[in-house]
């Protein structure tokens, strides 16, 4: 992977050259996959003392008790051995139950695959859909991940930005639509979106289920902040608008919910037809889902409400500090994120985001990361996740208006 330190002083050509020349061995993808600016602003700050990190996704508080507790029984029940390639049925019923219960709608536990986490659900349904050559309509910004993930599977993405407008992000739903070609397979969503917050109303989530059902072409659909919502009790989903039957496919997690970003669990909703082809994915990429974790899962579905609702009202008081402080500045925009626990905000005068973050870490001792890791409309921003407890979350913030504000 091409890294920023590189960049400025080599051509993109030189690049390529150079690191054909010393990694001949490796598929040409790899040569090619684009730089992760957050994950490089991660290495810069590794081993700097005294940093707060606000880069990555996810809060401080471990995994709670209870939903450890049910992982060492099921080890010490020697639930240890391979198990079903979508996940035991058991979870899958349960997630199931779960979707009735939280979002009153009936999915039957066939229509749900338990994977690895949300990121290798991305990526089984990427490896079922895509081809070298077909092409993906990308609402950004958007997770760099899976613009990365897209990147290995060889399709080309086509990156359509939200637009800022009165402090808000917003979806053009004709832009969004024009963007889509004869190779367009599959329109990739992020809702509520990492990094803006930014949520699909359930029209708009019609109106796009509508457009590509007509030109038969897929949607993927990723949901994994769907209960990080400020308002009600979650997002809303395509999976309320869709028939069963739809090429809608919907990637979930339990990283964000129930503070399990560490364990590696997730799952998709599909079609039925999906069911088999996602199974022989997956069943060649890692075999199942590991075994005892699942049981932990059943549990944060069960019996974790209490507890997300605890961390949702820690991240909402956090969300208007962040937001205060920021307005407090006056040097700041950002939108007011209904969802997700991201600012994504902009510095007045400074457009070079990578230089800004790097000079955070210098001279704030704050790790955040930069924009341009979402996509190619997102230069300038930066995000700040503040799923972290109010001390360290103010203390963070001094940090920056010491800098940003000199
Ligand atoms: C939009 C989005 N999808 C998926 C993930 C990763 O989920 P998981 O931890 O289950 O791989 C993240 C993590 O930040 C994310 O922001």
């Amino acid at each position: 992977m091409k890294t920023l330190q590189n960049i400025p002083q080599m051509s993109t050509q030189d690049m390529n050259n150079s690191d054909q020349d010393s990694e001949p061995k490796f598929r040409p993808v790899l040569h090619a996959l684009t730089a992760n600016p957050g994950a490089e602003m991660m290495r810069y700050a590794d081993g700097k003392k005294d940093i707060i990190t606000l880069g990555q996704g996810e809060g401080d508080a471990p995994t709670p008790d209870f939903i450890c507790d049910a992982v060492a029984q099921a080890l010490k029940d020697g639930k240890t051995f391979y198990g079903p390639v979508l996940g035991s049925n058991e979870l899958r019923e349960c997630l199931s139950d779960y979707y009735q219960r939280i979002y009153d709608l009936e999915i039957p536990a066939e229509r749900v695959f338990v994977t690895s986490s949300g990121s290798t659900a991305m990526h089984l349904s990427l490896a079922a859909l895509l081809d070298k050559g077909d092409e993906v309509v990308a609402i950004t910004p958007i997770w760099k991940n899976l613009l990365g993930a897209v990147e290995l599977t060889q399709a080309s993405t086509k990156q359509v930005s939200l637009d800022y407008i009165d402090d808000q992000w917003q979806l053009d739903l004709d832009k969004l639509f024009s963007a889509v070609t004869e190779a367009t397979k599959v329109i990739l969503i992020v809702t509520p979106s990492n990094p803006t917050g930014w949520t699909a109303r359930l029209d708009e989530l019609r109106a796009i289920l509508d457009f590509a059902r007509e030109r038969g072409i897929w949607v993927l659909s990723d949901e994994v902040y769907g209960r990080l919502v400020y308002d009600g009790v979650r997002a809303p989903s395509f999976l309320d608008v869709a028939r069963e039957d739809d090429l809608l496919l919907v990637v979930n997690s339990f990283s964000k919910s129930w503070a399990m970003t560490g364990w590696r669990l997730g799952w998709i909703v599909g079609p039925r037809i999906a069911e088999d082809k996602i199974r022989d994915v997956a069943l060649y990429n890692k075999l199942c889902p590991p075994t005892f974790t699942q049981y932990g899962a059943m549990e944060a579905l069960e019996n974790g409400e209490e507890f997300l609702k605890d961390q949702l009202a820690l991240w909402h008081s956090n969300r208007d500090l962040v937001v205060e402080r920021f307005k407090a500045m006056g040097n700041v925009s950002m939108s007011y994120p209904a969802s997700t626990f991201y600012a994504f905000f902009k510095v007045d005068g400074e457009d070079d985001c990578i230089a800004l973050t790097k000079r955070l870490i210098d001279e704030a001792s704050v790790l955040l990361s930069p924009g341009s890791a979402f996509g190619k409309e997102a230069k300038g921003y930066i995000r700040l996740c503040f799923a972290v407890s109010e001390k360290r979350l103010t203390e963070a913030l001094d940090r920056i208006e010491r800098v940003i504000c000199k």
